[in-house]
């Protein structure tokens, strides 16, 4: 059993999983009333509050659970990619307690969280399967050959998924988070009203870029031509055509999997599972898209990677282990041209 804690963006979470795949006890508590009237996350605001929340958060779990610190084998948690203030809170408060109970240490790769969650959620998925990376901060098609084997072919030269989800919200004023409020809008509207661009579709390389469609999203709200939910509808149609051109594109690249997955934010959109699911099935794959409250951010996801890495005879990590404020899966993954600082 591993206490898992998850405070790298605006989510503060805590869970407590067990080898067999049982999740014992969870909380999450979310910023979004915080941040709102910011209409983004604020990273101070976000420290504080994880600060705030976390400890009473991890007693509550253990609580619930009916057990104590000492039954479990270790303590994981994310230790980067994120705010950097967030991560210190949950990395530190992770030491503090593996000192304290004597357990080791396991400082988890929050993006690992999020690839190995769909093997939480599914026993019968295996390695190697080709994944679809979607969250607020990023948008990337890697290759799973096994934990800690992480081969990325693709990933966004600008904006994440989820990051044009949100703007595309802040525009038509939705409200902050905004990737499920443009998902209920786009539901009462037209997907082929809005004449918006498909960027990098078709081109070679599988990477993604979304900065242009936000930017004509902005243009056809501006024009005042057009009915919010038709914005709504058109957007989610042009990027859902972006994923499933370039993931069909990565799939050609990657060699033999048996299973397209996908994980993070966005892969709680339905519409986008329902997208890749034809995509899977049409490409001969088996589909697997974990449950939506272990696609956004969550700690079960980051005690499982903990179990993953203990299952492999994982002893724990040194307690001065840094937190990383960049950390990507593939690190040797080459810098893509044209691509901003994001990892
Ligand atoms: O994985 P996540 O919780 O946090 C990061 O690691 O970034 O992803 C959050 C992102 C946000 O951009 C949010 O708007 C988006 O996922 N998201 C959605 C949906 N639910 C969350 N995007 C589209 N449709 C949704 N239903
Ligand atoms: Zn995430």
């Amino acid at each position: 059993m591993v206490l898992g804690i998850e405070s790298s963006c605006d989510e503060t979470a805590a869970a407590l999983v067990t080898h067999d795949r049982r999740i014992l006890a969870q909380a999450i508590a979310s910023q979004d009333e915080d941040h709102a009237p910011y209409g983004g996350v604020v990273p101070e605001i976000a420290a504080r509050a994880h600060a705030e929340r976390l400890t009473p958060l991890i007693a509550r779990v253990l609580d619930e659970a009916r057990v104590s610190l000492a039954d479990c084998d270790a303590v994981a948690a994310t230790a980067g990619p994120g705010l950097i203030g967030g991560v210190m809170v949950g990395l530190v408060t992770a030491k503090a307690l593996a000192m304290a109970s004597d357990r080791p240490l396991l400082a988890i790769n929050h993006l690992e969280g999020h690839a190995l969650s769909p093997r939480l959620a599914d026993p019968e998925l295996d390695f190697p399967y080709a994944l679809l990376l979607v969250s607020g901060g990023h948008c990337q098609l890697l290759r799973v050959d096994g934990v800690g084997r992480y081969r990325r072919l693709a990933t966004t030269i600008d904006d994440a998924l989820g990051e044009a989800f949100d703007k595309t919200a802040k525009i038509l004023g939705l409200g902050f988070p905004g990737g499920p409020a443009v998902e209920r809008l786009a539901a009462n509207g037209d997907p082929r009203a809005v004449p918006l661009p498909r960027p990098l579709l078709g081109s070679e390389e599988p990477h993604f870029s979304f900065a242009g469609l936000k930017s004509a999203v902005l243009r056809a709200h501006d024009s005042g031509k057009y009915r919010p939910a038709d914005i709504a509808a058109s957007f989610q149609q042009a990027a859902l055509d972006c994923l499933v051109d370039r993931t069909s594109r990565a799939l050609e690249a990657m060699g033999q999997v048996g299973t397209l997955v996908v994980a993070g934010g966005v892969a709680a959109n339905a519409q986008v599972r329902r997208a890749l699911e034809q995509l899977a099935a049409s490409s001969g794959l088996r589909f697997v898209a974990p449950p939506r409250e272990l696609c956004t951010d969550n700690a079960a996801m980051i005690a499982w990677a903990g179990l993953e890495r203990l299952a492999l005879g994982a002893t724990g990590d040194p307690l001065d282990i840094a937190a990383q404020p960049r950390w990507p899966l593939d690190a040797h993954a080459e810098p893509v041209r044209g691509a901003g600082v994001k990892a």
